[in-house]
């Protein structure tokens, strides 16, 4: 597909036109950053969530999971950090009255410097061909050393500014960088502020008597206030881990980037409870485990990068992103964070109860270190959903919009068209979804010509078509199509579910 600007725009309007996302609330113009999945995206989107979700509890002994409420009691966010520190640095511009996250502005400068160096080595991996080495280039060239250490010396700054929440020295930097408002090209900028990205709710009747809520903007807190409840009825063993799915709300001020960033969004994490002084063991382990899970779908290797976070959140010793490539470049997809035992400390110092551990081995009580995975369930949607969306060009000389989803994640598995609408054609049809709905999401079509019947499934990513025709009436067979390689096979009708298994299983997908 053309340049990225554009395939991120047909990645929009697919998404629309076969039933994955709509705009939260169209008909009265739609809330910015809100999104509704429709009745295939829904598909997709717990499909993704079962994959996650079985890979990390039914595939690990100790690993169990839970769901905890979206409102909590208000002091789990004192306690937490969030009330004091879940704040995003912003600034305005003058001219134009937009506003931006000032750190999100300076990432994107250096950003533009790392594309800079990697244009360096496309240039010279063009001119040296076959006998180009990369990672001596990398380390010599002058451009190329310049580039990155610039990005490095500017990153390494803004972190230590945050970090001293020395926001006059953000906006010295965005000034002496020369950023502009990407709107207006204006650099008349207003002083950096904190603002808390928490939405605020009340619990009660009246207005006296009111309790200020938030809804949670992470479902990890879910996890910590419940660790002791977990860890005693399960009778859990240190190390061991607590995973959860479920809503989250920020109120981003810079929401854009359709479904990657979104006021109300869907999280899917992990606390992994470690001994202390192991933390740093399991951190690497986790981010392994993690690579491994996103590479098992197979939208490419080259397609995921770690990043390690030089700015570290308030609770956390160690971090890393897994960063995907979208269609936008690459940004983060995953967190895996070593939260040390601060948030467990926190809980007991706010609640007054004891949340550790007796270990058996070591005969003694400790508040255990925590790592965790965190993932965005809309953003892997979104890396799933964009990476799967091409348009092939066939050998024919024609194209076709296809739509590669790996197919343990497709909401519709298989298709099941009777050639004609007659002559007993349809009964068969129905009689072999009948058959094949215990298992399988499985769609019947009858209307157009059957070519026209497999391009719409190829567009909405269903990985078979299972078509009846005359033929089936003699012996019982019937051809079984396969989107990605669009070859067709003749099999009997008993036989369909033995085809169709071999990629439609979990074993296939994550034991490799
Ligand atoms: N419990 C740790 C935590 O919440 P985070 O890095 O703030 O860490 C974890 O969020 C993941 O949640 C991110 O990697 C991203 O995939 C997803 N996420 C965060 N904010 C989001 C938003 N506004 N819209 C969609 N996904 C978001």
């Amino acid at each position: 597909m053309a340049n990225n600007e554009d395939k991120f725009k047909k990645v929009i309007s697919h998404a629309k036109e076969y039933g994955y996302i709509f705009g939260s609330s169209e008909i009265y113009d739609g809330l910015s950053a809100v999104y509704d999945y429709a009745q295939n995206g829904v598909e997709l989107k717990k499909n993704i969530r079962d994959y996650w979700w079985k890979s990390m509890v039914q595939m690990h002994q100790n690993i169990v999971g839970l769901d905890a409420a979206i409102l909590m009691h208000p002091t789990t966010w004192k306690a937490s950090g969030h009330v004091d520190a879940f704040n995003d640095p912003l600034i305005d511009n003058k001219d134009s009255k937009k506003r931006y996250r000032a750190d999100v502005l300076i990432e994107d400068y250096a950003e533009k410097l790392e594309q800079k160096a990697q244009k360096e080595i496309n240039k010279a991996a063009k001119r040296f061909g076959e006998a180009f080495n990369e990672e001596e280039f990398v380390a010599t060239n002058a451009r190329v050393i310049g580039y990155k250490e610039k990005k490095a010396e500017v990153l390494s700054r803004m972190a230590s500014s945050l970090e001293k929440e020395n926001l006059q020295d953000v906006k010295l930097l965005i000034e002496e960088l020369e950023i502009a408002c990407p709107v207006s090209g204006s650099k008349n900028w207003t002083d950096v502020k904190q603002f808390n990205l928490m939405f605020g709710t009340k619990l009660g009747a009246s207005a006296e008597s009111a309790t200020d809520l938030y809804l949670r903007p992470e479902t990890a807190q879910g996890i910590f206030v419940n660790f002791l409840n977990v860890q005693k009825t399960g009778r859990m063993k240190i190390p061991f881990g607590i995973a959860q799915t479920g809503k989250a709300f920020r109120n981003e001020i810079v929401a854009r980037q359709f479904i990657f960033r979104m006021r109300e969004f869907e999280q899917m994490e992990m606390q992994f409870f470690v001994r202390p002084g192991e933390e740093m063991k399991y951190y690497e382990y986790w981010k392994e485990e993690r690579l491994n899970w996103h590479l098992s779908l197979g939208l490419g290797k080259e397609n995921y990068r770690f990043h390690d976070h030089d700015k570290l959140a308030h609770y956390a010793n160690a971090a890393a992103d897994i960063e995907f490539n979208f269609p936008f470049g690459f940004k983060e997809l995953e967190g895996i964070h070593s939260r040390t035992d601060f948030d467990l400390k926190a809980h007991e110092k706010h609640s007054g109860k004891k949340l550790q551990f007796f270990d058996p081995e070591l005969k003694e009580n400790y508040t255990p270190y925590v790592v965790e995975t965190s993932i965005g369930l809309d953003r892997m949607f979104l890396a799933v959903f964009s990476t799967a969306l091409q348009d092939e060009a066939l050998e024919d000389g024609s194209s076709r919009v296809v739509l590669k989803l790996p197919s343990i994640l497709a909401p519709v598995k298989i298709a099941v068209f009777p050639l004609i609408k007659r002559d007993g054609l349809p009964e068969i049809a129905n009689a072999i979804i009948e058959d094949l709905k215990w298992d399988y999401n499985v769609f019947y079509d009858e209307k157009d010509a059957v070519g026209k019947r497999y391009r719409r499934q190829d567009a909405n990513g269903t990985p078979y078509c299972v078509t009846v025709d005359h033929q089936t009436l003699e012996d019982n067979t019937v051809t079984i199509r396969h989107r990605d390689s669009m070859e067709q096979e003749r099999v009997a009708i008993v036989e369909i579910r033995s085809v169709v298994e071999k990629t439609l299983s979990l074993k296939h997908w994550l034991n490799h």
